[in-house]
């Protein structure tokens, strides 16, 4: 019979890289910037995507698995999900971080990764939810606006919020000028939280 030391299990820190899926749907700057950060903290083991798109051409050119699950127009949106849960799910990743990723998931999918599944918004939620944050934002005018990793639940941009961080519209700014103030920030926040010793808790100072 295999003797098994209790004790040193308990408390031997897990120190193995996270193995993250990272969700998209566009130009992938947010894929990009995860990739970059990849290390001894995280790996990125797949990039799923629902359409062809500039982020799957770029993770296939680099070498990383790369899957397409389209969603064709009227077809069964929980028999997609459930492709989809597969098609992570074979990956067996610790994390799923949506970057950039256009759809909004089912229960099909968000029940079968509860509790370590990421988005990254673009804007300070709760206000701006929805796919049009940063042209809802500009036309509340507002003057401070940012974005927001959060856990993702089964309402739109609702789940709890695990890092914040603010950005200043500027007199003039056009909703792509705007927008891109907010991603050079997005894509600095959602590296700092996947860098951190707990992803879904991160301490984030500074
Ligand atoms: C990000 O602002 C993300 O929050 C939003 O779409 C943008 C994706 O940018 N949903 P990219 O495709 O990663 O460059």
């Amino acid at each position: 019979m295999w003797a098994v030391n209790t004790t040193e299990l308990a408390t031997t820190p897990d120190t193995r890289a996270r193995t993250i899926v990272v969700l998209a749907s566009g130009q992938g700057s947010l894929l990009k910037a995860i990739a970059a950060g990849a290390g001894d903290s995280y790996t990125v083991g797949a990039v799923v995507c629902d359409r062809h798109c500039p982020a799957a051409d770029w993770a296939a050119g680099q070498g990383l698995p790369c899957f397409v699950v389209g969603l064709a127009p009227g077809a069964d949106r929980a028999e997609w999900n459930r492709r989809l849960a597969e098609t992570v799910a074979a990956v067996e990743p610790d994390l799923v971080v949506s970057a950039g990723f256009m759809k909004i998931l089912g229960p099909e999918f968000i029940d079968r990764f509860h509790g370590s599944i990421l988005n990254t918004h673009p804007a300070l939620l709760p206000s701006f939810p929805g796919a049009h944050a940063v042209a809802d934002a500009l036309a509340y005018g507002v003057t401070v606006t940012g974005c927001t990793v959060h856990e993702i639940d089964e309402g739109v941009d609702t789940g709890r919020i695990v890092a914040q961080v603010a950005v200043p519209v500027l007199p003039g700014d056009s909703q792509e000028v705007l927008h891109e103030r907010i991603k050079v920030e997005e894509r600095a926040l959602i590296v700092t939280v996947l860098q951190a010793a707990d992803p879904m808790h991160p301490t984030i100072t500074g």
